[in-house]
């Protein structure tokens, strides 16, 4: 087992060049406090950039942290941390659009950047290394290291929000950092919902499907799995209660009296909410006189990416406001609001923590916030309230929190309210079982289960298979076809045994096809099989009197060789869904020339190979949301094909169908499997270990093997038959 490499824009310490040298200082945020833990606790070397390049002292500080600096010339460095990264992905991630800018010579600096960071990778990384890249700062890495070291074991990060695809698609590089991302074995985001956003991203600007939250290269699987982020709740507690806490926590007790603490704890950044919950204070104390001497609110505004515009305006707007609260309900000896600007030491924030009756957490989008579990962590006592914007990743996991929307002012008003007015026995009902799942899923946890899951063997289930010639194929399989007592081959139709064609119903068997089936029909103790997507009454046409078993649109149907008709192997039919379907489908034919709707009993089918240019491929991405969101309760799969889209009935597929075969009509001492697309996969995926199973056409596959085309199953097939005959 190597090394493990993290990679990210901002180390754990800071440098700061000041008149006298410079200084180190401990860096702020989520993603600092997230991975420190890790670095400290073992063998890791970390990459990052350090806030200025060091002098030699300070280069040996870092040498004996395990940092590795990453040096950025400050012509770059603006282009690239204020620019791309935070004047175009931070908002856009974050739903704020009037915050962008989309500069292409800034993104031409965010390449630039990435490409030294990769580079710095490739200096340290060895081959069984781990490398572990996080957050938005650096999307491109992964695939510019995955260009040089091809077996890497690469693991990405997000820290923050993925958008919904219809923000995201308003990013001009929309393309580069998916394609950045792909050279990940794994990603991982905070949320399910992030992982969705993701996969359809993937799909919508790239057309690359993912199945089970996989997608799919040729050659390789990028998962993308969802992974919260947990806190180090040892090193917060002994904090939260060391002497020192203890200290600032009796200080701060004198002088609040028996005024009750609502605290935020904040980055400096327009997209925690911090105006929205100043309003919403102020229209606590407007309308309820007794707060303005029973409650104070402690912020703690950490400074953040000063030198950028948007948030220097929004220090002024929230330093306005404080004043404004301070002017409008202070007098002597009382503050309303303690705005406090700049960082506290960890023990100080303990000390809050434990001291605040309320904790007020009101991003207005937030991939997950720590903050929050921070609170949650400290108070074991049960005894304080947790108020939590619903826009926050972390809602997700502390649902007993008393929820806000930050932009309903009068209801988030209302919230702290109630928060203020909640007695011991609630706080606590509330608070206990936040505290255990959070202390249950700490950071150590979180790393635990990113890094076992990078290592895991998934991560290869969609390696290629070997591409073969027809004959070397057939030398393998002749011998154990020619001994097997019991075999059987089952068939994907379109695509594997016949070439597709531009019209779907014109793609006859060939005579060729015919007499082949034939023959393979024709051999003693040999069960040949059809299983195909296509509807039972086209197949039962096409191969009536061979002697072959029929299974049609995707194991809904079968027909034994030695039966006239054909049987349900699928669930009752549920077709609640179909009318609406139609309709959409209708409806996306009218608007794409050359498309067409196919319907099967259980299926309804969305074709576009006739279709112009890329107008289809467009289409069906878009008709695949549509479907999604529109079925998204419908007993239904929405998949998609070589150059279709299928809604199908749930419950059924081709492994399914194999595994009513295996039962009535096996054992078979000999299994081959031929398919060329998604649907054959799950056919692939329910056979033993020991069968043949063959895709048709490049890219990734569960089968043990690849052929070029149907013309080489043909030739493999005929082969065979000449093994038996
Ligand atoms: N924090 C800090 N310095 C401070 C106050 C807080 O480093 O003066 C920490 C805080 O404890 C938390 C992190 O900064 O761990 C903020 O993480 P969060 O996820 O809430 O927001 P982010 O800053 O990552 O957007
Ligand atoms: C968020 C981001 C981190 C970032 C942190 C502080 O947590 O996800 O990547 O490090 O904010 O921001 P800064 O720009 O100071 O590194």
């Amino acid at each position: 087992m190597g090394r493990l490499i993290l990679v990210s824009n901002r180390l754990p310490v800071t440098i700061q060049d000041d008149p006298s040298g410079q200084t180190v200082s401990r860096s702020s945020g989520g993603l600092v406090a997230g991975l420190d833990p890790l670095h400290q606790s073992g063998e890791s070397i970390w990459i990052g950039y350090p806030g200025t390049n060091p002098d030699q002292n300070v280069r040996k500080l870092l040498t004996e942290m395990r940092l590795e600096p990453v040096e950025i010339p400050s012509s770059q460095y603006s282009g690239y941390y204020e620019g791309f990264s935070n004047s175009a992905i931070w908002p856009l991630f974050h739903y704020l659009l009037e915050h962008c800018n989309f500069d292409p010579s800034e993104f031409d600096d965010y390449r630039r950047v990435n490409e030294r960071f990769a580079k710095k990778i490739l200096e340290h990384a060895q081959d069984d290394d781990t490398i572990w890249i996080h957050d938005y700062q650096l999307m491109l890495v992964p695939s510019m290291v995955r260009e040089k070291l091809p077996g890497a074991r690469i693991g990405f990060f997000l820290h923050i929000p993925f958008p919904s695809v219809e923000v995201f698609r308003v990013m001009p590089q929309r393309e580069e950092l998916l394609r950045g991302l792909l050279g990940a074995d794994l990603i991982g985001v905070h949320t399910f919902e992030y992982t969705d956003h993701l996969s359809r991203s993937f799909r919508r600007v790239l057309g690359l499907e993912s199945r089970h939250g996989i997608v799919n290269l040729s050659g390789r699987g990028v998962r993308i799995e969802s992974h919260p982020l947990g806190i180090d709740t040892a090193s917060q507690r002994a904090a939260a209660y060391s002497d020192e806490a203890e200290q600032i926590l009796t200080r701060y007790k004198r002088s609040f009296g028996d005024a009750q603490v609502i605290l935020g704890v904040d980055r400096l950044d327009y997209t925690k909410g911090l105006t929205n919950k100043l309003e919403a204070f102020k229209l606590l104390l407007d309308r309820e006189p007794r707060w303005r001497d029973g409650a104070v609110l402690i912020q703690v505004a950490v400074p953040s990416r000063e030198a950028i515009g948007s948030y220097s305006d929004q220090k002024s707007e929230l330093e306005r406001l404080v004043g404004e609260i301070n002017g409008l309900y202070g007098r002597a000896g009382k503050t309303p609001v303690q705005y406090i600007y700049g960082s506290v030491s960890p023990a100080e924030l303990g000390a809050l923590y434990r001291l605040a009756d309320v904790a007020l957490v009101t991003p207005i989008r937030d991939g997950l916030n720590l903050v929050a579990k921070e609170y949650v962590a400290v108070r074991d006592d049960g005894a304080g309230v947790l108020v939590l914007s619903e826009f926050a990743g972390a809602a997700t996991e502390l649902g007993e929190a008393l929820r806000i929307n930050p932009w309903d002012i009068d209801g988030t008003a209302s919230q702290i309210e109630r928060a203020l007015d909640m007695g011991f026995g609630e706080r606590n009902e509330r608070m206990s079982p936040m505290h255990r799942r959070v202390v249950e899923n700490d950071v150590h946890r979180w790393v635990d289960r990113f890094i076992r899951s990078l290592g895991s063997p998934e991560s290869e289930i969609s390696a290629t298979p070997p591409m073969l010639s027809s004959s070397t194929l057939a030398e393998t399989l002749a011998g154990p076809f020619a001994a097997s007592e019991k075999p059987l081959i089952m068939l994907d139709y379109d695509g594997t045994l016949r070439e597709f064609t531009p019209r779907y119903e014109d793609a006859v068997p060939t005579d060729e096809i015919l007499g082949l089936l034939q023959d393979l029909g024709g051999l003693h103790g040999v069960e040949v099989y059809i299983n195909s997507g296509r509807d039972r009454h086209t197949l039962g046409e096409w191969f009536d009197g061979l002697n072959v078993s029929l299974i049609a649109e995707h194991g809904s149907w079968g027909k034994f060789r030695d039966q006239s008709d054909w049987t349900r192997l699928g669930p009752p039919p549920d077709l609640t869904w179909k009318a609406e379907a139609l309709s959409i489908l209708e409806d996306y034919v009218s608007r794409t020339p050359g498309a067409r709707i196919e319907e099967k009993s259980s299926a309804l089918v969305w074709h576009f190979r006739e279709a112009e240019g890329d107008v289809g491929e467009w289409q069906s991405l878009e008709l695949t949301s549509h479907l999604e969101n529109t079925l998204a309760s419908a007993p239904v799969e929405i998949i998609t094909g070589s150059k279709i889209v299928e809604i199908r009935q749930y419950g059924l597929d081709k492994g399914r169908a194999y595994g009513i075969v295996e039962v009535e009509r096996g054992p078979f001492d000999f299994i081959l499997a031929t398919g060329d697309d998604r649907t054959d996969e799950d056919l692939f995926a329910q056979l033993p270990p020991e069968a043949f199973s063959v895709h048709i056409g490049q890219g990734g596959s569960l089968a043990t093997s690849s052929l070029s085309s149907p013309a080489s199953v043909r030739r493999l097939l005929a082969h065979l038959v000449s093994v038996r005959s």
